[in-house]
């Protein structure tokens, strides 16, 4: 890496960030790890979709991914050239419980004790997701989300990650984006295990709020000494007009995207409003006495995953969903069906996600004032461009102007007094994007999957010289 020589240490950035703010990249263990039938790790739901005809573009899967359980020494070097100061990571269940309950893997846990001892050696703080969409296949045998049972399962294995590894990693967050886990997975069927059941879906999504309240109690009855994280993926919505069918479509999916996570973990209830939206698909008799207070039980930070903005209309005529999915799938948007997704005429990325970092700032700005007090941290933000490798560089200046406008909101947001501590790029290497395959690349550092080179593109010499710097320039 060569951004010393370019910018010399004189150069003082005009947006400066507060001091401890955290720069990290994240990634996820099925995502990047491979080696899925290494060293006693038993299936996940990924393993089976992946499996699936039709169910992933191209018939891909993570079999290898970019082979990061092997690699994981050559990638935190990658991390370390950056300068990152965090790295937020994913365990895999099925490596540690292989059969979701009961006995533990040891060498499971294993690789994640390397990996973080490796990390502290580099003096990048780890942030341990402990649930990443890779659920046993076991568990999902038993019932999946939609089981309560799976719930308890979940805060027992925070239970055990946490005794092996809590004496060297501080933050934790319990459930990456319920929001996907529980309507791409069980409604659209668009995600593992690929269910097409609203009313299986609604019951996912409150066991998934439940699995991170237990598991909230699970951590702090070990010790004081986790900090907390709970993770939600908000967007931006917009009316596609100030007609009232339209006003009330953006109602609809700002409450099943944004306020029935939000308001269930920070509130203790579940929005009246989408209970009702929901009335034809759940009763909610699923929620039981303690349920709301369990799932509210205080944490310590706000894990925020933003990517973009949804523009609504209640009349027909758009989308069932804002962006195609690769596969067949149904709408993740149960008790929706009225509403379309139009276009918000912005620039798209090859995800075909609109691109608009003052949505990030209303997302900021809503959480502050609707749930005021919580410390936030962007745990996930980037995009997916046509990379071309030319020469040994990629020169993605799409993503690199996508991460630097982002940046510049979150250095507004900070400046206007909402308590953001850090922000982490979505992804550090290009990786396993789901249902997409490896069609599309999020990657800070480009990853030739034939060969397994790794390249940092354009934006991650950038990000690492913003690092550096502690900012942005004007
Ligand atoms: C959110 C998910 O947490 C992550 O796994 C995914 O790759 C990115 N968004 C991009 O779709």
């Amino acid at each position: 890496m060569t951004t010393q020589e370019t910018q010399p240490e004189t150069d003082v950035p005009a947006l400066v960030f507060p001091t401890g703010f955290v720069w990290g990249a994240a990634t996820s263990a099925y995502q990047i790890e491979g080696s899925t039938g290494a060293e006693g790790r038993g299936p996940s739901i990924w393993d089976t979709f992946v499996r699936q005809p039709g169910r992933v573009l191209n018939g891909e899967t993570a079999d290898v991914a970019i082979d990061h359980y092997r690699r994981y020494r050559d990638d935190v070097a990658v991390m370390a050239d950056l300068g990152l100061t965090a790295y937020r990571f994913s365990v895999s269940w099925p490596r540690i419980q292989p059969d979701g309950a009961g006995a533990v893997n040891e060498a499971g846990l294993d690789f994640y004790r390397r990996l973080v001892d490796e990390l502290l050696d580099h003096d990048i703080e780890p942030w341990l997701t402990l649930y990443h969409w890779d659920l046993p296949q076991p568990l999902e045998d038993l019932g999946g989300w939609p089981l309560r049972d799976t719930s308890k399962r979940f805060a027992d294995f925070a239970a055990c990650v946490h005794q092996a590894l809590g004496d060297r990693v501080r933050n934790w967050t319990t459930v990456n984006e319920p929001w996907c886990a529980a309507f791409l997975g069980y409604a659209s069927g668009e995600h593992a295990p690929g269910r097409r059941d609203p009313a299986a879906s609604i019951r996912a999504a409150h066991h998934l709020n439940l699995a991170h309240g237990l598991a909230v109690q699970a951590l702090r009855a070990q010790g004081p000494g986790a900090r907390i994280g709970g993770s939600v993926n908000l967007y931006a919505i917009t009316p596609a007009s100030q007609d009232e069918a339209d006003l009330d479509a953006a109602r609809r999916i700002d409450g099943l995207q944004n306020r029935f996570f939000l308001d269930a973990l920070m509130k203790g209830s579940y929005p009246e409003d989408v209970i009702a939206d929901l009335s034809e698909v759940a009763d909610f008799d699923f929620v039981q006495d303690g349920d709301m207070e369990t799932i509210s039980t205080p944490f310590d930070t706000l894990m925020v995953n933003y990517y973009s903005r949804f523009t609504v209309s209640g009349k027909p005529g758009g989308a069932a969903s804002a962006a195609a999915a690769p596969t067949g799938a149904g709408s993740p948007w149960p008790g929706s069906e009225q509403v379309s997704f139009v276009n918000g005429g912005r620039p798209v990325t090859s995800m075909g996600w609109e691109i608009d970092d003052i949505g990030l700032l209303e997302v900021l700005q809503r959480v502050a004032r609707d749930y005021p007090g919580i410390p936030m941290v962007i745990s996930e933000n980037g995009a997916a461009f046509d990379d071309v490798l030319a020469d040994g560089a990629v020169d993605d200046q799409e993503r690199l102007a996508y991460i630097d406008a982002h940046l510049r909101t979150c250095h507004t947001a900070i400046e206007a007094g909402i308590p953001l501590k850090g922000y982490f790029a979505w992804s550090l290497m290009d990786n396993f994007e789901w249902a997409w395959g490896y069609g599309k690349r999020f990657g800070l550092v480009h990853v030739d999957y034939a060969t397994q080179l790794r390249t940092p593109k354009a934006s991650a010499l950038w990000y690492a010289d913003t690092i550096r710097r502690g900012g942005l320039s004007a």
